[in-house]
C-alpha cells in the first residue's frame, strides 16, 4: 500500500476527517481511496462491545438529537448491559497480576483476540497498565501492579498473545493517569526521574518487548501538559525515544485543542468531534500549524488502518466453554492466600464436616470492576454452588446472607449469621469491596470494607470458631481484623471463573500460587501517596517520588500487613544454588542469573521466583533498597527440582539522571537477589560491574570543588590554572591542599573571589570551566 500516494490525492478535508473518529468506535473509511474503517472496542479484562454503538450516528456526537440520547447514555448501568454482547469475563488487571504467570496472561490474550474477532472488532482498548500509585484509585483494578517491571512484563505478554491472533491493542493511559477524581483535569507533578522509572517505564517495555499496534493518552495533565495535546511525552519520548511506530489515540474525549494535540503527536482522536475537526482544518488554511502535522497523522493511521486490516481474520465461532475454563484457571491462578493458621486450608474433609458460608458474596459475587472495563460475562460461577458442587457429600454447606447488597447489616442478620456459623465446624466468610457507577469522583473513599462486612467477620472471629475470609476487591484494602482470624485468602476481582476457582482452592484441587502485585499496608496512613493523593484536588504532588510500592515501604522501614510479592502456597520451595556470571564490554552487559527450586512439600504447586536487584552502597543517587527486575512461574511436582535462569541488562541496574537525560549504570558491586517475596529474600549474590562507560559529567560554572575532583583530569587542570594564576605554588599542592579545597562548600568561582584578591575575572573562570569541559569530553 503505497500510503504517501493515498495521502497526496487526499483533500486537506479529507484529512482531517480521517483524524477523528467516524463514531465512537470505528475510523473513517475512504471508499474512492481504497481506505477502510476499522472497529476498536474496550476493555482490559474481555471485551465490552454494545450492539449497535457504531451504526453511523449511533452513540455519535453529530446532530442535537443524538447528543440528547448520548446523556442517557453509560457504559454500566443495566440498560447498557442489556445492549452489550456477552464475552469471556476474565481477571481484572489487578487480579491477573497476581498469577505472575507470562504464559497464561498471553493465552488470555489469544483468547479475547478470538472474541474481538467474532464481533468484527480489529482493535482492542487494553491493556491498562499504569502503576498502581495509591490503593484509593478506582481503576486501579484495571491496572497490575505497583511495580514497573511487572505491570510492563505481564502487559508485554498479554500485547504479544491478542496480536499474534490478528487483533490490535491499545497501551492505556499514558501517562500518570493515578486518580480517577476529576481525572480530566488533574495536574500531576512529578520529578523526571519518578516518571522515567517508575511511571513510564511499563510502558517503555512493551514497546520494546511487544511492539504494541497503538498507544492511549491520558485525560490529565503532567508537569502542566496536557498528556493528550503538545506533549513531549508523545512525539519526544514515545514515539522519538523509544522508536514506537504505531498509532497514538487519545482517550475518549481527552482532546482539549486540536491544533495542539497535532503538534504532540496525538494521531487518532476519539470519538468523532467535529468542532475539532473545523479548528483544526481551519489552522491549516490560516497557516497557523503546517498540513504537513496533518499528514503525519494520516500516515500513522493509515498504516495501522491496513495492517490491522492485513491481520483481520472472520470468524464465525467462539469456544466460550473453553474460554470459561481458561477464565477458571486463570482465576485459580490469581488469587493469593495471605494466611493460613494450621494449615486449616485445604478444608480437611476427614475432620471438618459442615461449613457455614457467610455472606451474599457467596451468592451474589462481585468479579469485576465497573465504568468502560466492565464485561457482560457469558456465564458465572456461582460461589456456593460452585463449593457444593466440588465437595459433593464430603462436606454440607450452610449459608447467611450476613450483609445487604449495599454493604450494610442489621442485628438481625448477624443473628442468623451467627446461628449458622455456630453449628458449623468452619465458617467461611465472602466479604469485598465495590466500585461506585464511573463518574467525575469515581476515586474510592477508603481503603476498608464496607461496615457490614466487618461486622460479619468481627462476629465471626468471636465466636471461637475456625473462620476463613475470603476477600474480592479490585485494590489492596485494610485488614485490621485479620489477626483474629485463621485463614485469608484474597480472590480480588478474578472473573466469571471465580467461583469454581475458589472452591477448588478450598478443596486443595488447585494449590494457591498467586503472588501479591501489590503491597497491603497496615493502614491508609502508612501509603507512600498518602500526603499527595488528592493533592489540591487540580494538582497532584507525587511527593513520594520514585518510592512508590514496597521501594516507599522498604525504604522508610515501616512493616506492611503483607508485602508485595507475598503469596502462600500448600507447599513449601527451597531455593538454593544462586548464581550470576557477568560478562561486560563497554557498550554492553548482561549478566546471567540461576537458581534451583525445589518443591520440598507434599503437594504439587507453583512457585513465582523474582529477582530483586540491591544498588551498589555508594550509588551517586538515592536508591530504592532493592527493585524487582525479572520474575518466572514455575510448576513443580511434590519433590522435583527446576532451576529458572534470568537474564539482565545493564538497564536492569541503571537508574536515570535526570541532569544527563539518561539511564546510567554505574560501575560497582551490586547484590542479586532471588525472592520469595520483596520481604523473603532467600539467597543472595554479588555482582560486580566494572567495565561500563561512565557517563561525562560536564562542570557548570557555578560547581564546587566537589565536582571537579570527580575526574583526575579536572582536578589536574584546576591546580594547573591556579599555579598559573599565581594562587599556589607547584610545591604546596598536597593532600591537605586539596582536601581543604575538597572541604569548600561555595561554588569555586564564589571561592575564589572571596579569595584569590580578584585574581580570577568572571570570563577567566567560565573559560576555565568550557577548557575542562572540553577535556572531559575528548
Ligand atoms: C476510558 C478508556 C476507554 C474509553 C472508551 C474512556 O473514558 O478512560 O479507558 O477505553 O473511554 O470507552
Amino acid at each position: 500500500m503505497n500510503i504517501d500516494k493515498i495521502i497526496e490525492k487526499m483533500t486537506l478535508h479529507e484529512k482531517v476527517m480521517l483524524c477523528t473518529g467516524k463514531n465512537s468506535w470505528q475510523t473513517k473509511d475512504y471508499p474512492q481511496h481504497g481506505i477502510p474503517s476499522i472497529r476498536m472496542s474496550d476493555g482490559t479484562s474481555g471485551v465490552r462491545f454494545q450492539k449497535g454503538s457504531d451504526e453511523d450516528g449511533a452513540v455519535s456526537l453529530s446532530g442535537a438529537e443524538s447528543f440528547y440520547e448520548s446523556l442517557s447514555g453509560r457504559f454500566d448501568d443495566d440498560d447498557a448491559m442489556e445492549r452489550t454482547y456477552e464475552a469471556t469475563a476474565f481477571p481484572s488487571g489487578s487480579a491477573i497480576a497476581c498469577s505472575w504467570n507470562k504464559a497464561l496472561i498471553e493465552k488470555i490474550g489469544g483468547a479475547i483476540a478470538e472474541e474481538c474477532q467474532k464481533l468484527g472488532i480489529n482493535l482492542l482498548l487494553g491493556p491498562g497498565l499504569n502503576t498502581r500509585r495509591h490503593p484509593l484509585t478506582a481503576r486501579n483494578f484495571e491496572y497490575y501492579s505497583e511495580d514497573p517491571c511487572l505491570a510492563g512484563d505481564m502487559a508485554a505478554a498479554i500485547v504479544k498473545g491478542v496480536q499474534s491472533e490478528g487483533v490490535g491493542t491499545c497501551m492505556k493511559h499514558y501517562a500518570c493517569h493515578n486518580s480517577d477524581t476529576r481525572r480530566t483535569r488533574v495536574n500531576t507533578i512529578v520529578s523526571e526521574r519518578a516518571l522515567r522509572e517508575i511511571y513510564l517505564a511499563p510502558y517503555e517495555r512493551v514497546v520494546k518487548k511487544s511492539a504494541p499496534t497503538c498507544v492511549m493518552t491520558a485525560y490529565n495533565q503532567v508537569n502542566g501538559e496536557e498528556c493528550s495535546g503538545d506533549t513531549r511525552l508523545v512525539r519526544d519520548i514515545l514515539k522519538n525515544e523509544w522508536g514506537f511506530d504505531g498509532m497514538v489515540i487519545c482517550d475518549w474525549g481527552a482532546v482539549k485543542d486540536s491544533v495542539a494535540a497535532s503538534r504532540g503527536g496525538v494521531d487518532l482522536q476519539m470519538p468523532m468531534a467535529l468542532t475539532s475537526s473545523k479548528h483544526l482544518e481551519q489552522a491549516v488554511l490560516d497557516g497557523k500549524i503546517s498540513e504537513g502535522f496533518v499528514d503525519e497523522r494520516v500516515r500513522r493511521i493509515l498504516s495501522t488502518v491496513f495492517k490491522l486490516k492485513s491481520w483481520e481474520k472472520e470468524r464465525d465461532s467462539v469456544d466460550f466453554e473453553a474460554h470459561h475454563k481458561l477464565a477458571q484457571s486463570a482465576a485459580a491462578e490469581s488469587m493469593v492466600l495471605l494466611k493460613n493458621e494450621e494449615n486449616i486450608l485445604p478444608l480437611n474433609t476427614e475432620k471438618i464436616k459442615k461449613a457455614a458460608v457467610i455472606g451474599l458474596l457467596a451468592k451474589a459475587p462481585v468479579y469485576q470492576g465497573t465504568g468502560c472495563a466492565i464485561v457482560r460475562a457469558q456465564q458465572v460461577d456461582i460461589p456456593y454452588e460452585c463449593m457444593e458442587k466440588t465437595f459433593k457429600d464430603r462436606l454440607t454447606f450452610t449459608y447467611a446472607k450476613g450483609y445487604e447488597a449495599d454493604g450494610t447489616t442489621t442485628e438481625e442478620l448477624l443473628l442468623k449469621a451467627e446461628n449458622t456459623a455456630k453449628a458449623a465446624d468452619v465458617v467461611i466468610v465472602m466479604a469485598g469491596t465495590f466500585l461506585p457507577g464511573e463518574d467525575d469522583d469515581y476515586n474510592r473513599k477508603d481503603m476498608s470494607l464496607p461496615r457490614g462486612h466487618r461486622e460479619c467477620i468481627e462476629r465471626m472471629a468471636a465466636l471461637g470458631k475456625k473462620v476463613i475470609v475470603v476477600l474480592a476487591n479490585g485494590d489492596v484494602c485494610e485488614m485490621d481484623w485479620a489477626d483474629k482470624v485463621d485463614a485469608v485468602l484474597d480472590i480480588w476481582y478474578s472473573g466469571e471463573g471465580m467461583g469454581m476457582a475458589l472452591a477448588h482452592i478450598l478443596s486443595g484441587r488447585e494449590n494457591p500460587s498467586g503472588k501479591l502485585s501489590a503491597t497491603v499496608p497496615v493502614k491508609l496512613s502508612d501509603t507512600p501517596a498518602y500526603l499527595g493523593f488528592d493533592g489540591n484536588i487540580y494538582e497532584i504532588p507525587y511527593n513520594e517520588d520514585i518510592y512508590v510500592g514496597y521501594r516507599y515501604y522498604d525504604k522508610k522501614q515501616i512493616q506492611p500487613r503483607y508485602p508485595f510479592g507475598f503469596g502462600l502456597s500448600y507447599t513449601s520451595f527451597e531455593y538454593s544454588n544462586l548464581t550470576a556470571n557477568v560478562s561486560e564490554t563497554a557498550e554492553e552487559l548482561r549478566v546471567l542469573v540461576s537458581v534451583d527450586i525445589k518443591n520440598t512439600g507434599a503437594y504439587d504447586g507453583k512457585e513465582c521466583v523474582q529477582l530483586y536487584i540491591a544498588p551498589k552502597k555508594d550509588a551517586r543517587l538515592p536508591r530504592p533498597v532493592r527493585e524487582l527486575k525479572a520474575f518466572e512461574k514455575i510448576s513443580l511436582k511434590a519433590g522435583e527440582t527446576k532451576t529458572v535462569t534470568f537474564e539482565l541488562s545493564g538497564r536492569d541496574f541503571a537508574y536515570y539522571d535526570a541532569d544527563l537525560c539518561r539511564w546510567v549504570t554505574e560501575n560497582g558491586v551490586y547484590t542479586v537477589e532471588a525472592a520469595a517475596s520483596s520481604r523473603d529474600i532467600r539467597l543472595s549474590a554479588a555482582v560486580e560491574i566494572k567495565a561500563q562507560k561512565q557517563p561525562v559529567r560536564l562542570l557548570k560554572e557555578d560547581c564546587g570543588f566537589h565536582e571537579i575532583f570527580e575526574t583526575e583530569r579536572g582536578k589536574m587542570m584546576l591546580f594547573d590554572f591556579l599555579v598559573e594564576k599565581g594562587l599556589l605554588k607547584r610545591e604546596q599542592i598536597d593532600a591537605r591542599v586539596e582536601a581543604s579545597l575538597a572541604w569548600a562548600f561555595w561554588p569555586a568561582k564564589t571561592f575564589l573571589d572571596m579569595g584569590a584578591s580578584g585574581v580570577v575575572s568572571y570570563e577567566e573562570w567560565q573559560k576555565f570551566v568550557e577548557k575542562v569541559n572540553q577535556a572531559l569530553v575528548k
